[in-house]
């Protein structure tokens, strides 16, 4: 049942990803029809806008980060008639009584989208809890990060859960929100063919990759407190394990679902300082080309010399029933060779092959579900090559192609956050991370953390436009297994 808000107040609203992704995604969702009649959205942070003020603002992120042709000038408006603004020094409780004030009434329901800085959040909190912005009708959404490991996204969360309860706590994770995330559930669910290969007896191994061709795109100050376990591993990567690994649901609501992929999340094995140099690697890139380009080392570019990982690599478990057996090789960094994320399954050889005596070789079957930046599940099969056969069966390897950008040809591919937007409006928590998992993700990155920190392990460089350093191949190259690229 959805139960939308009539008012969307965005902190942050100056920021980054308001200006690139917010702000857009919500124009699409008013564009298409698609945002409650009478919706306002009231923008708020330090800048000393007027309503008019944030309204030029925000039509200039919209020219900036809009494809052309999704401009359209009377949408373009009637979005801009919606915006109202409020400046705010979140810090300062005092400010908090003149934003009540600006929204008025919320007996209409109110959602609060949260992307500031993780010291403004405990401030923010006490703020709208005594401006009264707090109460039943209001709901709140969170931007990681959300802490720096267990203990402090327990605080986190411990005053978060003072002002609103779980059901009312909308927790980002904009991987989710995308459509070829979500695909993995209809792919796994929504067929008969594949469940009863999908555990230990038909798959050898999974591999995750997230990798990226950007470097620090101006964020030094946070990634380097950060690195890629905590920026992509904590959140995405496990998430996606967690879809390709959960039980069926009963059902598809936020609670059936959920419930299951916790139960993943906290099958993970531990990996602890005896088992982190051989089950995990690390790397930081060096200057070198990407896609053509020279681009300068991390250090350089930060201006200091670090140890932060750009790269990770890990062997994973999950240790259940399903999974027993099964590594789950993730791994993702910046400056790789190449954009894209990709979940790749890895079938067990068959149990006889037929074709040996003539001379047939046969590769074990792999299913490549590609996430971005193309959107395609590839089944890749054996199939005999035209021939008479007089010197031998020629078997070679060959795609069976599902490409959703031409099976859904013509239908929008919409931002993540324009989805998950919608569902904080209309109050759809499936999308959202509950408090437990994000717990039991930081448990296990927690412990690979603290095994680097046990064994002095430091990241070894790798060339910018490569994928990341060699002991990364020697990770899946010691069980015999190559990443699939
Ligand atoms: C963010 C990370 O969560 O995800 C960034 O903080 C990363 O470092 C980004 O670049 C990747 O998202 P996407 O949607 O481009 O794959």
């Amino acid at each position: 049942t959805r139960d939308p808000v009539a008012k969307l107040l965005l902190f942050g609203a100056t920021g980054d990803l308001s200006q690139r992704m917010l702000l857009p995604s919500l124009y699409g969702l008013h564009a298409d029809g698609l945002l409650p009649d009478g919706l306002t959205i009231t923008g708020t942070a330090r800048h000393e806008h007027d309503d008019a003020g944030f309204r030029d603002f925000a039509k200039h992120a919209l020219d900036q980060f809009l494809p052309d042709d999704r401009k359209d000038e009377t949408a373009i408006e009637g979005f801009l008639a919606r915006l109202h603004y409020q400046p705010l020094d979140a810090s300062n409780v005092d400010g908090f009584a003149a934003l009540a004030e600006k929204l008025g009434d919320i007996s209409g329901g109110l959602a609060i989208f949260l992307s500031t800085a993780p010291w403004l959040f405990g401030p923010t909190i006490t703020g709208l809890k005594s401006a009264g912005l707090a109460g039943p009708k209001v709901r709140i959404s969170l931007e990681k990060p959300l802490g720096k490991d267990l203990k402090s996204s327990q605080e986190i969360n411990d005053l978060v859960a003072a002002a609103f309860p779980e059901e009312r706590t909308y927790r980002i994770d904009h991987y989710l929100g995308k459509e070829t995330v979500q695909n993995i559930l209809a792919l796994r669910f929504g067929n008969a063919m594949f469940e009863p290969v999908w555990n230990a007896r038909g798959i050898d191994n999974v591999q995750i990759t997230i990798a990226e061709t950007v470097g620090l795109e101006g964020r030094a100050g946070y990634y380097d407190e950060v690195g890629a376990l905590r920026d992509m591993v904590q959140n995405h990567v496990l998430q996606l394990v967690a879809l390709i690994a959960m039980e069926p649901p009963a059902r598809f609501d936020g609670t059936s679902i959920r419930d299951e992929k916790v139960k993943v999340l906290r099958s993970l094995r531990m990996i602890g300082p005896e088992e982190v140099n051989t089950h995990t690697v690390t790397g930081q890139y060096d200057a070198g080309a990407v896609k053509g380009e020279i681009v300068r080392g991390y250090d350089e570019e930060l201006g200091k010399e670090s140890d932060t990982e750009t790269f990770v690599a890990v062997k994973a478990h999950v240790d259940n029933w399903r999974w027993q057996g099964v590594p789950f090789y993730l791994r993702t960094g910046k400056r790789m060779t190449d954009r894209h994320s990709e979940i790749s399954i890895q079938f067990k050889p068959v149990p006889h092959s037929i074709f040996a005596d003539r001379g047939g070789q046969l590769q074990p079957n792999t299913l490549v579900i590609r996430l971005q930046p193309e959107e395609y599940v590839r089944l890749l099969v054996m199939a005999k090559e035209p021939g008479l056969d007089r010197d031998g069966v020629r078997l070679r390897e060959v795609p069976l192609d599902l490409s959703l950008t031409t099976a859904f040809a013509g239908t929008r591919r919409r931002i993540a956050y324009e989805r998950l937007l919608l569902d904080l409006i209309e109050g759809d928590p499936t999308l959202f991370v509950r408090r437990d998992e994000v717990e039991a993700q930081w448990t296990w990155v927690d412990a690979i953390r603290d095994g680097w920190k046990a064994n002095g392990t430091k990241p070894k460089g790798y060339a910018s436009g490569s994928w990341g350093p060699n002991a990364s191949v020697a990770l899946t190259e010691r069980d015999g297994v190559t990443w699939n690229e």
